[in-house]
C-alpha cells in the first residue's frame, strides 16, 4: 500500500523530533504492507529568513498532493511572534482541517510524573479531545483599532454538525461509553446553537451516553476527576485551552500528540509542543509526541488501528527502559532524542517481525 507522506521539519527542535517520527515510519514501511515515500515540504521561520515566505507555494503543493503531512513545530525567538507560526493557520485553513484531535493518555509507567495526587488520577487518564479547528474566534474575522478591537465568534450549523459527528463516530470506534460536550450555553449564543446540535445528533448514537459541562466547571473537573472523561468535544477556543490543560497531566509537553484532520483528505499530524528554542540543538527533546502523532496518522489517515496500537505498545515498552530528560527516572537510563527514537523503533521492529 503506497502512501506519500509530506514532511515539514520546521524550526528549533522540529527537525530533531521529526527525524524520530520518520524513523518509526520507515520501520513500518519495511515490515508491513505499507510502502511510504517521503517528500520535503519546508515551512516556518528558517524558510522565511531565506526567501521571505513561511509557506512556499511549492511546499503547499507537495502537501496537497500527499496522503498525509508529518509536521514538526514553527517559531524562532529572533522573529516577531507569528512570522513563522502563521504558516500553520494557512495549512489548517487551506486544507479545511476541521478536526483537531488531541489524545491525553497517561501511561501507567509515568503515573509518578503526573502533577496530580494519586487519588485524583484514580483508575487512569485516557481522554481524547475533539476540538473544532476552523470556526469561532480563531478564524481571524474582526479588527484591531487604537481604542477597540474585536473578533467575531461565528459558528455555522454545518461547522458544528461535522465536528460533533466526528466526535460521536470516534467514540463509537473506540468503544467509548460517553461523549462530553463542553460549552458556555448559559451565556453564549454560539454555545446555544452548539448544544442544540449536540443533542440532535446524539439521537443517532443511542448506545453512547452524553453530558454537557460548562467550560469554567470543566477546567476544574479535568484536574479533579480526569478519569471520568473519554471523548470530549468542544469549540475552537475552549478546545485550545482545555487540551493544553489536559496535556499537562501526561508527564511532559513533549509527550503530547495531535492530528489536524479532514476525514478522507490530506491531514496533518504534529506534536503539540512548539519549537522549544531553550533546548533546540541539544539533542534532548522528547520525540514521543511526534511518534504518537505518527500513531494517529496510521489510525486516522491510513485506517490502520492495529499498527497504530503497535506503535503505542512500543512507546510504552521503551518507557520502561529509558527516557529523555524531561521524564527521567533515577532508576532508568537517560536518553537523547535519537536514542529514545532508536529504542522505540527497535521495540516496534521486533513486534512487527513476529
Ligand atoms: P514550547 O512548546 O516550544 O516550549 C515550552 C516548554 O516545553 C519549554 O521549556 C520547552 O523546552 C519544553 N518542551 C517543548 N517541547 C519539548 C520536547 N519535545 N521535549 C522536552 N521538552 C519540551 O512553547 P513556547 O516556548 O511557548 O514556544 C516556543 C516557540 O514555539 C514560539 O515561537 C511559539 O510561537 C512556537 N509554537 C509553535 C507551535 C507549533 O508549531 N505548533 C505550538 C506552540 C508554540
Ligand atoms: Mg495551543
Amino acid at each position: 500500500m503506497k502512501k506519500i507522506i509530506s514532511v515539514c521539519m520546521g524550526d528549533g527542535v522540529g527537525p530533531e523530533v521529526v527525524n524520530e517520527g520518520v524513523k518509526v515510519l520507515k520501520i513500518i514501511s519495511d515490515y508491513t504492507e505499507f510502502n511510504f515515500e517521503f517528500k520535503d515540504a519546508p515551512a516556518g521561520g528558517e524558510v522565511w529568513k531565506k526567501i521571505g515566505t513561511n509557506l512556499p507555494e511549492k511546499s503547499f503543493e507537495t502537501i496537497q498532493n500527499s496522503d498525509a503531512l508529518l509536521f514538526g513545530a514553527l517559531g524562532l525567538p529572533d522573529l516577531p511572534p507569528g512570522v513563522a507560526e502563521s504558516a500553520i493557520m494557512k495549512i489548517r485553513q487551506g486544507l479545511d482541517l476541521y478536526v483537531n484531535l488531541r489524545p491525553v493518555k497517561l501511561y501507567d509507567v509515568l503515573r509518578e510524573k503526573c502533577p496530580l495526587k494519586d487519588e485524583f488520577i484514580g483508575n487512569g487518564i485516557d481522554i481524547t479531545f475533539v476540538r473544532e479547528n476552523t470556526e469561532g474566534l480563531y478564524k481571524n474575522v474582526g479588527n484591531l483599532k487604537e481604542d477597540s478591537a474585536q473578533n467575531l465568534m461565528l459558528y455555522t450549523r454545518n461547522g458544528c454538525e461535522r465536528i460533533i459527528k466526528f466526535a460521536f463516530e470516534f467514540a463509537k470506534r473506540k468503544g467509548h461509553k460517553i461523549v462530553t460536550s463542553v460549552d458556555k450555553a448559559n451565556l453564549l449564543n454560539t454555545s446555544k446553537l452548539w448544544r442544540k446540535i449536540f443533542h440532535e445528533m446524539s439521537g443517532n448514537y443511542s448506545n453512547i451516553e452524553t453530558e454537557d459541562i460548562f467550560i469554567d466547571a470543566f477546567t476544574q473537573w479535568l484536574i479533579r476527576a480526569p478519569y471520568r472523561f473519554q471523548t470530549v468535544v468542544t469549540g475552537n477556543m475552549f478546545g485550545d485551552i482545555i487540551s493544553d490543560e489536559g496535556a499537562f497531566l501526561i508527564g511532559s509537553l513533549g509527550m503530547g500528540s495531535s492530528g489536524n484532520i479532514h476525514p478522507g483528505k490530506v491531514s496533518m499530524y504534529e506534536p503539540i509542543h512548539g519549537s522549544a528554542p531553550d533546548i533546540a540543538g541539544k539533542g534532548i527533546a522528547n520525540p514521543i509526541g511526534t511518534i504518537l502523532s505518527v500513531k494517529l496518522m496510521l489510525q486516522e489517515s491510513f485506517n490502520s488501528l492495529e499498527i497504530g496500537n503497535e506503535v503505542d505498545k512500543a512507546v510504552e515498552e521503551a518507557l520502561n527502559e529509558g527516557r529523555t530528560v524531561d521524564i527521567k527516572s533515577a532508576k532508568l537510563k537517560t536518553l537523547s532524542t535519537e536514542e529514545m527514537g532508536d529504542l522505540i523503533a527497535e521495540k516496534l521492529k521486533s513486534s512487527l517481525k513476529k
